[in-house]
């Protein structure tokens, strides 16, 4: 007899399969990362990211704003600097790029969550994530400079800070920081396991921010370690994060998958610039179909286990789901 079983009677309608399906990709889950700089007017397209743009806090505004029309709910801003340095000042600046959209955002947009990027890296002149001596990134002495930057964002309103320097210990300092400022109310959304990775190439050139000697990877995780994730995961929850994030996410599927069985927290994904420029770079051949493309990555995400993911196709996605 012919077996009994016959899955393809669940594949046969567009409907069957809507019904049976076990992954739904909700726009709500989106996190759109944006960057901004100081000035007016500003909408300077990222070569190597098309369709993503360096804002002045003014463009930026709007960019939120026609994001929330089409259902993405959350933005992540990273900052430019007018001038590097060697400690990175521009950063923990209540005037800066990120403080002053921040305040615009929740001004007018007040139901729009502002997430931001806790690092050094966009503002020091090294490009390094912390403060360089010797040719070294010490840990210590830098996470005084990331609680200042924390607390000066989480003044101007942010909901979540999200520090992505990998120093050890960071989370706590952040929290105690926020914590004696009574900014109680402020999560945090650690990297917690952020890999050395190629991909971030494109975000490099968006944020001018590659380092000028050596490289990440005396502080950014190996990408070859996956019980590691799940160390950095518990101490940075210990420390006191609210979510945890994998970083990318398409070659750490693995890794959202390990950390989403092993803790019972928010897991965020981030769907770096390399995976969105090279996806961006086969579309724009007409060698991938670029939107079926873009939904199965983001089902892939979605189905490992990440419950939040922040990609440049925010919008994008939003829409095609809400169309
Ligand atoms: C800053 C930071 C980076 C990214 C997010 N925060 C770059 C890096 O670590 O070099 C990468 C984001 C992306 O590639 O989209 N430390």
């Amino acid at each position: 007899m012919f077996p009994a079983a016959r899955p393809r009677r669940l594949r046969s309608s567009a409907t069957m399969r809507a019904l049976v399906r076990e992954t739904r990709l909700s726009p709500e889950a989106f996190v759109y990362p944006l960057f901004v700089r100081h000035g007016q007017g500003i909408r300077d397209e990222i070569e190597s990211m098309p369709g993503n743009f360096h804002f002045s806090p003014d463009t930026l505004l709007e960019e939120v704003s026609a994001a929330r029309e089409d259902g993405v709910r959350a933005v992540l801003l990273f900052g430019l600097p007018d001038k590097k340095d060697f400690t990175g000042s521009e950063a923990w600046s209540d005037d800066g790029a990120v403080q002053t959209s921040v305040r615009r955002i929740k001004a007018e947009l007040d139901d729009v969550l502002v997430m931001t990027d806790v690092c050094l890296c966009e503002y020091t002149d090294h490009g390094h994530c912390g403060v360089v001596e010797d040719g070294d990134v010490l840990n210590d002495p830098t996470l005084e400079l990331l609680a200042s930057t924390a607390t000066s964002h989480a003044r101007a309103g942010a909901d979540l800070v999200a520090p992505s320097d990998m120093m050890d210990g960071r989370v706590g300092a952040i929290r105690d920081a926020l914590d004696t400022e009574g900014l109680s109310n402020t999560a945090i959304l650690s990297y917690a396991a952020k890999y050395a990775s190629a991909f971030y190439g494109p975000f490099r050139e968006a944020a001018q921010s590659a380092p000028q000697f050596g490289d990440r990877r005396s502080y950014q995780m190996d990408p070859a370690n996956a019980d590691e994730a799940l160390r950095e995961v518990a101490l940075d929850l210990d420390e006191g994060a609210d979510m945890v994030m994998v970083k990318p996410a398409l070659a750490y599927l693995d890794v959202i998958r390990r950390v989403k069985d092993c803790f019972e927290v928010p897991i965020a994904a981030y769907s770096v610039s390399g995976e969105f420029s090279m996806l961006a770079a086969a579309a724009e051949k007409g060698w991938l179909d670029g939107e079926r493309t873009m939904l199965e990555l983001l089902t892939s995400i979605k189905r490992a286990g990440a419950d939040v993911i922040l990609t440049y196709h925010a919008r994008q996605a939003a829409r095609l789901l809400h169309g």
